[in-house]
């Protein structure tokens, strides 16, 4: 088995609520076993320029509660091309790194698989607020997110029933609805607009005016972002042109991404690190650590990154054939659990909501 003297971690991509209690986590584990740590700070770019300094115990002492990432991030397109990459296992073989804690989605997870193969093993954590990588039920940054855009609508919702109004607020989650979903239920909203579900105009000033006939004063429409970035300030017009009640358009954007981890981001980017470095540690490589059914397993990133496209539709050709039938029958069932869960928040809104 092979034996690791000195580790790296990097965070990468979009940031997310919870990564530094990940990093500490990492860290930690790994530097209570003896091997060393090296921050890499500004994801892979700061791995191809050599931007790496030393982590001990105390480094990541008080960052549990931080949002945003001590490690900074970035996006890197220059990682992408062959003479980036070459720059990057050249930094590693001057800083004597010889395994990565990667955290990211699935851009940092591609740029995972790549290290790896060029020989520096490599163990992902998912980290956006998005939740949109389909092998785990939850990535890190999620939850906190969610609470943030409660806590936002709860405070619009105020003004709201003052003024006899509607707001139409748009939500972060890329091609993704469930932050949209979620908050949805939580916030009491009138209506919800994701990707993955049928909507209309229609339907949706419906229900306000019926809501409105039975004295409901406060209109909450919550519109994932992944519907189109015109699409709700379209919809806040056409609301109020049709139903009569003053219409509001908010996009949080960025406001939700930020802010310190809730305890459920901590405790899970906790549970991520640990298993993570122990799992490199233990001589694994190109995996993803997931969460499923409240427990923490390790994924082939190749399975991961193949399972969201087969759930996007976007699976290109020869894309099966390294898995095997088990392997594909499993993806399958993995994208008929995370659907049917989508559903039921979908369902429980519909069924309870005014
Ligand atoms: P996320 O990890 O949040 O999905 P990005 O898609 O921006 O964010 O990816 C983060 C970084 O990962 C990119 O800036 C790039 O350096 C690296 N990356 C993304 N896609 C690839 C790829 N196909 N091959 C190698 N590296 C990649
Ligand atoms: O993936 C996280 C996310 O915040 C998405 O919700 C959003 O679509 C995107 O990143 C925004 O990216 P940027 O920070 O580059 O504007």
């Amino acid at each position: 088995m092979k034996t690791f003297k000195r580790i790296g971690i990097l965070t990468s991509g979009g940031d997310a609520p919870g990564m530094n209690a990940a990093v500490r986590a990492v860290a930690r584990v790994a530097l209570a076993r003896g091997v060393e740590v090296m921050a890499i700070y500004r994801g892979y770019s700061g791995l191809i320029n050599g931007e790496i300094k030393p982590m001990g115990m105390r480094d990541v002492s008080n960052i549990i509660n931080r949002g945003g990432t001590i490690l900074y991030s970035d996006r890197c397109p220059e990682f992408k091309t062959e003479e980036g990459m070459q720059k990057a296992i050249d930094t590693c073989k001057k800083f004597g790194i010889d395994g990565i804690v990667a955290l990211g989605g699935d851009g940092t997870f591609r740029g995972a698989t790549d290290l790896t193969a060029h020989g520096i093993p490599c163990v992902g954590i998912p980290c956006t607020i998005d939740n949109d990588i389909t092998s785990t039920d939850a990535t890190i940054g999620f939850d906190t997110a969610m609470n943030t855009v409660t806590e936002l609508i709860d405070k619009l919702r105020d003004t709201c029933e003052s003024h006899a109004r509607c707001n139409v607020v748009e939500v972060m989650g890329r091609g993704a609805g469930d932050i949209a979903l979620n908050t949805a239920i939580a916030s009491g909203a009138s209506a919800v607009v994701v990707p993955e579900f049928p909507y209309s105009d229609e339907g949706i000033c419906k229900r306000i005016a019926a809501a409105k006939k039975l004295g409901k004063r406060n209109f909450i429409v919550i519109v994932s972002e992944g519907v189109g970035s015109e699409y709700a300030p379209a919809l806040a017009k056409k609301i109020q042109e049709t139903t009569g009640v003053e219409t509001k358009f908010a996009r949080l954007a960025h406001i939700v991404r930020g802010g310190n981890p809730t305890l459920r981001d901590r405790v899970l980017a906790s549970k991520m690190g640990t298993y993570a470095a122990e799992e490199l540690l233990r001589g694994s490589s190109n995996v993803v650590v997931c969460e499923k059914m409240n427990k923490i397993v390790a994924r082939d990133i190749n399975y991961a990154l193949i399972l969201d496209r087969m759930y996007k539709g976007t699976l290109k050709d020869g894309d099966l054939d390294k898995f095997s039938e088990e392997e594909i029958a499993q993806m399958k069932a993995d994208i008929e659990y995370k659907k049917s869960h989508l559903l039921d928040l979908f369902t429980v809104e519909h069924k309870i909501n005014l």
